[in-house]
């Protein structure tokens, strides 16, 4: 196996100047809450310095407790780890976001987030249930409210000491740009699936020019299939320079100036995944102009509807 080198500490500045946020990052989107902790912990362990949490992902408690354990421990600060959130689509009304930012900075055991974002643009019915429906099993939206109202709402929470830095998740280009158009404080970071088949290019290139961190979700394809770890043009590289199928695809996300997230529950796995080297330029040329398959592996952008976590009964 060659040598890790730099480039899993790149970092990407944000805009509004709110730091800086490293590219390579952990997602804490993971079922078990025995899991979440251990894998939180198991990442940051291993050098992970991004975490992504959410709201929706009902397990912000277990990420906030490993958290503590780790911060407790002494080798590593709070100020070293830059942490996000997000806020659900029950809690887009104005008023009802603080409450939803205060309550998830107490789950994770924070006086601060690095980091809020809007999880998706559609509003859900204002309450405590985080997937209304009605008789019919439809899901019950809110016409009342628009994602304005509700950006204006998190531009609201920028410096009080309590978040570093605003953004929007599972949003397409033009709400983007309707955003950055109207905004006070405009988006430091878009959140969207990324990854070879689905590499958003048009929404890189104008995140790039707007001085926006896009920041790929699903960075390996969520193990879904077709899977983008037996990919031929992934594995023929990966042979050829030695690394693993999943170090190709991650170093690829940063090298084209993505910030990213993978999730593993897996010790071996979460190591594997920060032991990154610089990809050729050839090897970034063949995965960017080679690879001509296009999948979205996650449907939220068109309902909503979080697409890699299953419903309850
Ligand atoms: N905004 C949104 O709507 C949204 C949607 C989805 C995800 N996200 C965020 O993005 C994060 C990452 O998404 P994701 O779960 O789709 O990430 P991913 O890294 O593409 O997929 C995770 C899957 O890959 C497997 N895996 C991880 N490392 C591996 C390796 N080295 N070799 C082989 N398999 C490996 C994991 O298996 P094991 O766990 O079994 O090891 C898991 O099944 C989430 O945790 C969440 O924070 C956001």
């Amino acid at each position: 196996m060659v040598e890790p080198d730099g480039l899993r500490y790149t970092k990407l500045p944000l805009n509004n100047g709110s730091g800086a946020m490293p590219a390579l990052g952990f997602g804490t989107l993971i079922p078990d809450l025995i899991e979440t902790k251990n894998a939180t912990k198991a990442a940051l362990e291993a050098g992970f310095r991004q975490l992504d949490a959410s709201e929706r992902y009902r397990n912000e408690k277990e990420v906030g407790a490993a958290l503590q354990e780790v911060f407790e421990a002494g080798k590593i600060n709070r100020q070293d780890v830059f942490i996000a959130t997000k806020l659900w689509n029950n809690n887009h009304r104005p008023e009802r976001v603080r409450p939803a930012f205060e309550a998830s900075l107490e789950k994770l055991r924070l006086d601060y987030v690095d980091l809020y974002l809007i999880h998706t643009p559609f509003a859900f019915q204002p309450g405590d249930e985080q997937d209304p429906r009605d008789a019919t099993g439809n899901v019950i939206y809110d016409k009342e409210v628009t994602l304005l109202d509700t950006w204006r709402a998190l531009e609201g929470l920028v410096g009080e000491g309590k978040c570093g830095a605003i953004g929007l998740s599972d949003i397409s280009l033009e709400q983007v740009k309707e955003i950055v158009g109207a905004a006070r404080i405009k988006p430091a970071v878009v959140h969207v699936e990324s990854h070879p088949y689905l590499p958003q290019w048009e929404l890189l290139d104008y995140c790039r020019k707007n001085g926006i961190v896009l920041q790929a979700f699903a960075a390996l394809g969520h193990s879904s299939e077709p899977n983008l770890l037996d990919d031929p043009v992934i594995t023929a590289i990966a042979r050829r320079v030695n690394k693993t199928p999943a170090q190709v695809l991650l170093a690829w996300a940063i090298q084209r100036g993505t910030a990213l997230l993978t999730t593993s529950k897996t010790p071996g796995r979460i190591k594997e995944n920060f032991e990154l080297s610089t990809l050729p330029e050839h090897a970034m040329r063949e995965i960017s102009e080679g690879i001509e398959r296009r999948v979205r592996f996650n449907a939220v952008v068109e309902t909503g509807v979080p697409g890699f976590i299953p419903r309850k009964a």
